[in-house]
């Protein structure tokens, strides 16, 4: 089994370009199916979970072809409705299946996404929102079936226990390009991936108002074209390389990022003691000098994105003074404080909080990944840590991050894969 190892006390220095944003490609593939003609979306990262989504489409009788960041979506031959366990096991994303099958062909059954590391993942908002557009849906033997012989625009409010959802609001949104009539999502997820979704969407062909704010309005029964589209920056790798960049006391560029939808992040790293400037050329991010404890709320977009809790954790254990992370949204997303306590961190958790007190070293040690964020934060723990850390179970980064050893390697810092 692969692992990536780090021996820490470099200062990251130059440039990095950030990828093309995995939760952004992954609706847009799904969405390619609702129309008539071939899309070719633009700015794709090779990652894992990306190949697993194609394999996906593959199942449903489409073809998706990856080739120089450039993916090629024929939806001419999408007439199968069943996304299998062996896939939506490997990447709940897979449920987007629900969406576009039910648009286009009147039904869909796809594998009970079941819980993962980070917390239970209901999908009641899901199934709430297209019983809604008239689809009937039932779960038997571990799969929901849904059908509908014509979907009917509706009025969903969409909002569960922790606050809008991104993966119901992408799947009511696909369903509702085919329904009678105008759905009015209420509570619909502002996240950026969400925005990407309805452009690309609207690009198309399809009637939509309100993306980017909670009440989205969709006007059905649209045809829609295949497009040639590109999707954003990936906002997550940038807010790791930013934090990559204060770790270490660096001055990285992020080329490509967008700062628009880093303001959460910007203002959080500023707080601490962190020097972001943006400019036409994109992020820069110097760190030294002393730093601050700061408090971090986790919540749905603008606020502080749950993808980067672990991050600003790693981040903040090495910061004098104590901080207190509320993570909102994934109820169980803290296995990453067992490994960064294992490098010499002092993180206790209070139910919804992680008290860390700031210490004055890390030192590396092997510490295994519990999912794809908490990879990453161990990564950033191991720049700094004295000594060196091994990364185990990597195969969580690479369904998340583009070529990151090499990325990070180019800053200079001293990391390598190793089996
Ligand atoms: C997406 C992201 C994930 C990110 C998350 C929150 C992708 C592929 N994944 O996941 O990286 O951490 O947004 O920003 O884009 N909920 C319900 N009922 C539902 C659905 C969700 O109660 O039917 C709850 C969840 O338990 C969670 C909250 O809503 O507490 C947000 O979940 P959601 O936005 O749906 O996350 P995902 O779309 O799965």
């Amino acid at each position: 089994m692969q692992k990536i190892s780090v021996k820490g006390g470099k200062t990251l220095k130059g440039t990095v370009e950030i990828s093309g944003s995995k939760n952004a490609t992954l609706p847009v593939m799904t969405a390619a199916l609702l129309a008539e003609s071939p899309s070719v979306i633009h700015n794709v990262p090779y990652l894992n979970d990306i190949k697993t989504m194609a394999q996906v489409l593959h199942t449903l009788g489409s073809t998706a072809c990856l080739e120089d960041h450039r993916l090629h979506i024929d939806p001419k031959g999408f007439n199968k409705f069943e996304a299998p366990y062996e896939l939506v096991k490997t990447m709940r994303a897979s449920i987007y299946s629900l969406g576009a099958c039910l648009a286009r062909l009147g039904e869909a059954k796809v594998s009970l996404p079941g819980g993962c590391a980070i917390g239970a993942r209901p999908i009641d908002l899901h199934l709430k929102g297209v019983e809604q557009l008239g689809a009937k849906v039932t779960i038997e033997h571990g799969y929901i079936h849904a059908k509908a012989t014509k979907l009917k625009g509706s009025t969903i409010y969409l909002a569960g226990p922790h606050g809008p959802s991104v993966g119901a609001t992408v799947n009511v949104l696909m369903a509702a390009t085919a329904a009678e009539g105008t759905t009015v999502i209420e509570s619909a997820s502002t996240e950026p991936e969400v925005v990407d979704l309805v452009n690309f969407l609207k690009a198309m062909g399809a009637h939509i108002e309100g993306g980017g704010t909670a009440r989205l309005v969709i006007e059905g029964q649209k045809t829609l074209k295949g497009i040639d589209y590109s999707v954003i920056p990936d906002r997550v790798e940038a807010g790791t390389f930013m934090v990559a960049a204060a770790i270490t006391r660096g001055d990285v560029l992020l080329k490509k990022a967008e700062a628009a939808h880093m303001t959460a992040v910007s203002d959080k790293l500023r707080q601490i003691g962190v020097t972001v400037e943006e400019s036409t050329e994109g992020i820069r991010v110097k760190g030294g000098g002393s730093y601050k404890p700061s408090d971090v709320w986790i919540l749905p977009y603008p606020g502080f994105p749950t993808d980067m809790q672990a991050q600003i954790m790693a981040l903040l254990a090495v910061v004098p003074g104590v901080s207190v992370i509320t993570e909102t949204i994934w109820e169980n997303r803290f296995m990453h404080v067992f490994e960064l306590n294992r490098m010499g961190a002092e993180i206790n958790i209070d139910r919804s909080h992680a008290v860390v007190k700031g210490v004055p070293k890390l030192t590396g040690a092997p510490v295994m990944a519990s999912d794809l964020r908490a990879s990453a934060a161990l990564i950033l723990a191991g720049l700094v840590a004295e000594g060196e850390t091994l990364v185990q179970r990597i195969y969580h980064l690479d369904r998340g991050y583009e070529k990151i050893e090499q990325k990070l390697s180019a800053l200079g810092a001293d990391i390598q894969r190793t089996n």
